[in-house]
């Protein structure tokens, strides 16, 4: 369905403006629908999404902004499920990767839209040591433990409660990870909010405490295509990446604690870059990872909220920049997709999504040179993530 469409169908069904639908009629629509788009009212709205296998009832909650951008959230996982973003002509579509109904979710392998935890991406030979203790987690990849394990925080129902903010709408999630729960220790408090403000941005914050000493490594796990979910490959998606160094890895994806320049390899993505553009090249690192599937080192300050990456999709015309105040942000490419069915039947083609983590570097807890990922108790883990989408126009560049 169009903008056009849908303002149509509201106009009609809420008995609105005559002179709207007149207009529409005479193909009157960019100007008019940017500005009539601009009055629409920022809103939640909830309801049931259904029932986990074990009974337990799952809500669904559409976020509006004032500009008529639409995120659905779940609080299965806290996964986004839907985010409609419009074109450079103003036609919306459904960007990110994902299901249809529940049971996807539920049996979904490759984290779509979910909140990843309690340590995002990998930690080699599923264990690590604090304090002299030796904690065993899941080998839920190889050899290694991946996204918090086999009952990450994308399986778990979390609370849910909208909250008051200025300028945005914003949905509060929070779960707690009892001890011991995937081998991790202590009780970790987490609170995770959507917030989607009517600048167009997806902003994310997470904070967590601990009551024993413990790792902790968020992230978001939307794969994006920017002409839409389920339209082929993202090749063709040019990226910029504010990185000059990336973490290359071993055969089985863990860090191997080089920073390495990425200047001369096709990991430079210094200047706006097409995605496949060097993706099939026979370069070691490319060829471990059957694609993308590294952490960048970010340029910046710690702790700082700065641009890490931004897309550009010249067709459609939309763009996306990711901000973070995270040191690290794992560009995947889809690599693993294998024809997924998804959302209205459609198919995810290999490389058919990217994902833009913000997190600390995989392995981090058997790594001390990397930036430490352990929470104290008294301690307070935050990050703020924010994804601002944008058209621009076909001449510009990223
Ligand atoms: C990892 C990939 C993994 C994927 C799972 C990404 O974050 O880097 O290696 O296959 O998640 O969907």
């Amino acid at each position: 369905m169009t903008i056009g469409t849908q303002l149509l169908r509201r106009g009609v069904a809420r008995g609105g403006s005559l002179a709207l639908v007149f207009a529409l009629c005479l193909g009157v629509t960019a100007p008019l629908l940017a500005a009539t788009s601009q009055k629409a009212e920022a809103r939640i709205d909830k309801r049931a999404f259904g029932k986990l296998q074990d009974g337990t009832a799952v809500d669904i909650y559409t976020l509006r902004n004032s500009r008529g951008l639409e995120v659905e959230i779940t609080n299965y996982g806290g996964v986004v499920v839907s985010l409609r973003t419009p074109d450079r002509r103003g036609r919306m579509v459904d960007i990110v990767l994902g299901y249809d109904d529940l049971s996807g979710y539920e049996a979904d392998t490759s984290y779509f839209g979910a909140v990843v935890g309690r340590y995002a991406n990998r930690i080699a030979g599923a264990s690590f040591k604090l304090n002299g203790v030796e904690y065993q987690l899941a080998k839920n990849n190889g050899p290694n433990h991946l996204h918090g394990g086999l009952r990450g925080f994308n399986k778990v129902v979390w609370q849910a409660r909208e909250i008051p903010r200025k300028d945005a709408v914003a949905l509060e999630l929070t779960y707690l990870s009892k001890d011991t729960e995937e081998g991790y220790p202590g009780n970790l408090t987490v609170t995770v909010t959507y917030v989607l403000s009517n600048a167009n941005e997806l902003r994310i914050e997470y904070a967590a405490t601990t009551d024993k000493e413990t790792v902790v490594n968020l992230t978001h796990h939307s794969y994006f295509n920017l002409v839409g979910a389920g339209t082929g490959d993202v090749l063709s998606h040019q990226a910029k990446i504010n990185a000059d160094r990336f973490t290359p890895v071993d055969e089985t994806l863990i860090p191997t604690g080089e920073l390495k320049a990425v200047k001369g390899t096709p990991f430079d993505f210094s200047r706006a870059t097409a995605i496949g553009s060097r993706i099939n090249q026979p370069d070691e690192q490319l060829v471990l990872g059957k694609g993308y599937d590294h952490n960048f080192v970010l340029n910046k300050m710690a702790q700082e909220l700065s641009l890490a990456a931004s897309v550009y999709e010249p067709v459609s015309g939309r763009a996306l920049e990711m901000w973070t105040t995270e040191p690290g942000m794992q560009l995947y490419t889809g690599n693993f997709l294998d024809n997924v069915r998804g959302k209205a039947d459609k198919v995810y083609v290999r490389r058919g999504g990217f994902c833009l983590e913000a997190e600390h570097f995989p392995d981090s807890p058997n790594k001390p040179s990397f930036p430490s990922t352990v929470l104290k108790p008294g301690e307070r883990y935050t990050q703020t993530t924010v994804y601002k989408f944008m058209v621009r126009g076909a001449k510009e560049k990223p």
